[in-house]
């Protein structure tokens, strides 16, 4: 008994020392609620993605997509710029569908370059590593596994190329605007005059479409949501009874802000390892934000990190755009 007892309290502590719990009682523990959105995507938080991506309502991905479609060979003109080999990192490259089309066109165009998808998933780098000199015969790949900063920092140790670093799908817009503008300088600080930044940022546009995006019909989303109660359940020995939990989600045209909340329809207390979290009736956890912003404010913010905004491609609707940078 004595030693299941000290087995059970090791779990609890090695539990109590991940970041992961550390970073949802921090975040529950506050007032208002919150949690972070990078945890959204465990395993099925990544298929639940896919899905949202497939979604009639949700519309970032197949703007994106069409941009890189419809207008490869200028985005990769712009990105050889002289013709000098160079690196061409993707921060948190997933599967990677989107720069395949780029990467494919450079390479049948003899451009001379490496690929270094960046992703903080090992399983993500071990599968790109697998599958891309499959999928694109004479691609150079390194794979790195960790954070973006730490591995935009080991990509720089390896070569001395020049940097073209991806930022696609409006990963930023899941930053808030003085968080991004900071990230943004960070980013800059960790690159060379002359290195390139291709960012995918989502646009402001008719307030309905936004939103219905982040409220599509099937409740795609709302599963999205919910999925990081069911993975605290799981991982943290949470005992969220997800049925008493709602989700909104509200866009605001004025500041660009779609937001995504969790909503407690009980008076309730839920349990996660050795704490004890309590929810008035009504009461809501702040999700996730999607950032928008005008084509303009994207050169804003280019500005203000010290970048050259060079060249913005957008989509038919105008409803994205993968904007070019250059490090000054
Ligand atoms: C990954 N990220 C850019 C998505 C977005 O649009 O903010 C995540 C997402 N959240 C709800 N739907 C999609």
């Amino acid at each position: 008994m004595a030693s299941t007892n000290a087995a059970t309290q090791q779990t609890v502590n090695t539990i109590a020392d991940h970041q992961f719990y550390k970073d949802v009682i921090a975040g529950l523990a506050s007032t208002p609620k919150h949690l972070d959105s990078k945890y959204f995507y465990d395993a099925h938080g990544d298929k639940l993605f896919q899905e949202l991506m497939n979604c009639e309502e949700y519309y970032p991905t197949n703007c994106e997509m069409e941009i890189f479609t419809s207008q490869t060979a200028e985005l990769c003109k712009a990105i050889i710029a002289g013709g000098d080999a160079f690196d061409m990192i993707e921060l948190g490259a997933g599967d990677a569908t989107k720069s395949t089309q780029l990467l494919k066109y450079l390479i049948d165009n003899k451009a001379e370059f490496t690929y270094l998808p960046i992703d903080i998933s090992e399983n993500v780098i071990s599968y790109l590593n697998i599958t891309l000199p499959v999928t694109l015969p004479g691609i150079k790949i390194t794979g790195l596994n960790g954070e973006y900063f730490d591995m935009l920092r080991k990509a720089a140790s390896i070569s001395n190329k020049r940097k073209v670093v991806m930022f696609l799908g409006s990963n930023i817009g899941n930053m808030p605007v003085d968080v991004a503008q900071g990230f943004c300088r960070e980013l800059h600080n960790n690159l060379s005059k002359g290195d390139m930044v291709l960012i995918g940022v989502d646009l402001k546009k008719n307030p309905k479409t936004v939103l219905a995006a982040y409220n599509d019909k099937e409740g795609i989303t709302k599963r999205f949501n919910i999925n990081l109660l069911e993975r605290i359940n799981r991982e943290l020995g949470g005992d969220f009874n997800t049925t008493q939990f709602d989700h909104y989600a509200t866009y605001n045209p004025e500041t660009g802000a779609c937001k995504s909340y969790l909503i407690s329809l009980a008076d309730q207390r839920v349990k996660i390892g050795s704490e004890t979290i309590s929810f008035q009736k009504d009461e809501y956890i702040d999700m996730e934000i999607s950032q928008k912003y005008t084509a303009g404010q994207v050169d804003v913010m280019a500005a203000g990190a010290g970048f050259k905004p060079l060249n913005q491609f957008f989509d038919s609707k105008k409803w994205f755009v993968d904007a070019i940078w250059i490090a000054a």
